[in-house]
């Protein structure tokens, strides 16, 4: 429990991301980008997670990310709603494919820059501080069929000339940044999380790390840009978070949380910390991974973020013998199901104490600000006979984690902001749904693509408002 209060300025808002949201997918000169191939169904996880190359589209197939929830259309009344809950944040991420529809032009889509100056003078207008990733899972697709993705050094370039962009295009209207969204999930779905797809005669994770060594140094050299065009902007990474638990006391299991929990750290130690890890080079040797970096990446490295953003659903566990077969398919990121906490309705663990001890943990490693950019709990929802949606379920999820939150604040962590996750329903990254619902505003859509599109307030709207109007004294 906990009695402490926000620090004053604390930001207050809500997420989403530009290919689970936006839709027109084709419109105003935008690309197509690796979700947009993802079809919804069956062939999700195999196209997903890089098994399956899916490089054209299929007419008998559904993509969720082709229209999404129209937010491209509809992002006036969006933020008119997130305004009415009282945000002072907002996030979400810009398509890359909208200012560069093919990755490698040399100059931008106006028509690109034209829509994301608008939604965030939109933003503006009600005195919500956009925050804004610039790569949220959605390579375009011609990056990934012309270079091979990330696995291609010629994407720091790519990436760093539509940061610039984004940067001066953008200034004076986006001072927070993310580089790139959950960048450990790379590892975990390298197709939807960085545009990977194998040979079948390729060590995989040597083709990882070397994709991940190019974001890391496209990552630094962004932040680095940032800082340049206006010293004021503040940049920070995005870590898919959640500590992992060891399964028992046993030193085995102790030691395999450990090395799953580097697994995913390591991305932030490099940007948070300005170097390589030093348990990378042993991890590097029994994986058969060799980085090939060019002179200057260690210096480049050091430009390191301003603060520490990260997701945070459920907690973890590893034991020493967890494999495939005894390791729970709730989320991309294998882990146990812990059997001391309940479980959502799609089998992710409802651990708001791990929320406290994520973040502890993050600002005894890193010593920056956090930033909680997404918590959230997909859950079905219901119309009642009066037409409403009480998410009581939803609220008390949100509830239990702004204490934990409040907890790690208490306990001497700097927090900069919350923004929660799916603030209005959008597509699932992980299902393609769109009943996967986590949202303060419901949108008519099922998962096939029907509905009006409508907005609807549910009972969360009303708690969240009240929520940041107390500064999260009024829970
Ligand atoms: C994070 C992503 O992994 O989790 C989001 O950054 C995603 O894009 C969110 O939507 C929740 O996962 P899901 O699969 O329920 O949408």
């Amino acid at each position: 429990m906990s009695d402490s209060t926000f620090p004053q300025g604390f930001l207050w808002g809500g997420a989403l991301a530009a290919n689970q949201s936006e839709g027109g997918y084709l419109e105003g000169g935008k690309g197509l980008t690796t979700v947009d191939m993802i079809p919804h169904g069956a062939n999700r996880m195999p196209v997903k997670l890089g098994l399956e190359k899916r490089f054209t589209l299929r007419e008998d197939e559904f993509y969720p990310s082709h229209d999404a929830i129209d937010f491209y259309h509809r992002y006036r009344d969006d933020i008119a709603l997130m305004a009415e809950m009282g945000f002072s944040v907002f996030r979400t991420s810009i398509a890359w494919s909208r200012l560069y529809p093919n990755g490698d032009e040399l100059t931008p889509n106006p028509q690109g820059i034209a829509f994301y100056r608008a939604l965030f003078e939109e933003c503006r207008k009600y005195g919500i501080e956009p925050l804004v990733t610039l790569c949220h899972f959605d390579v375009p697709m011609h990056l990934v069929t012309e270079y091979g993705s990330w696995r291609n050094r010629k994407m720091v370039e790519f990436f760093t000339r539509y940061a610039r962009t984004c940067f001066e295009a953008f200034d004076g209207l986006v001072k927070y940044w993310l580089t790139f969204n959950e960048i450990n999930i790379l590892l975990h779905s390298p197709f939807s999380g960085a545009g990977l797809v194998f040979e079948a005669d390729e060590n995989p994770e040597q083709v990882k790390y070397q994709a991940a060594h190019h974001e890391l140094v496209a990552s630094a050299l962004a932040t680095r840009i940032a800082h340049e065009v206006n010293p004021a902007n503040q940049v920070g990474c995005m870590l898919a978070g959640g500590n992992f638990y060891p399964w028992s006391s046993k030193p085995e299991d102790v030691w395999a949380a450990l090395e799953k929990d580097r697994e995913n750290l390591f991305f932030i130690d490099v940007q948070a910390r300005g170097a390589y890890p030093s348990y990378s080079a042993r991890v590097f040797r029994e994986k058969g991974v060799s980085i090939a970096m060019e002179e200057g990446d260690t210096e480049i490295l050091k430009n390191t973020v301003d603060f520490v953003s990260f997701s945070y659903y459920a907690s973890r566990c590893a034991s020493a013998d967890m494999n495939d077969n005894n390791s729970s398919a709730a989320n991309v990121v294998k882990s146990l199901a812990n059997p001391h906490v309940p479980r959502s309705d799609w089998g992710w663990g409802i651990d708001p104490l791990g929320l406290r001890i994520t973040m502890n943990m993050m600002y005894d490693r890193y010593q920056k600000p956090l930033f909680l950019v997404e918590n959230g709990l997909g859950a079905h929802d219901e119309f009642n006979a009066a037409g409403e949606i009480e998410d009581d379920y939803r609220i008390s999820y949100l509830r239990e984690h702004i204490r934990a939150m409040a907890d790690a604040i208490a306990d001497g962590v700097p927090v900069i902001g919350y923004t929660t996750w799916g603030c209005i329903d959008l597509v699932a990254a992980s299902t393609g749904e769109m009943s996967k619902r986590y949202g303060f505003v419901y949108v008519d859509r099922d998962d096939h693509g029907n509905g009006t599109l409508a907005r609807t307030r549910k009972k969360s709207f009303w708690w969240y408002k009240k929520v940041i109007a107390s500064n999260g004294a009024d829970l």
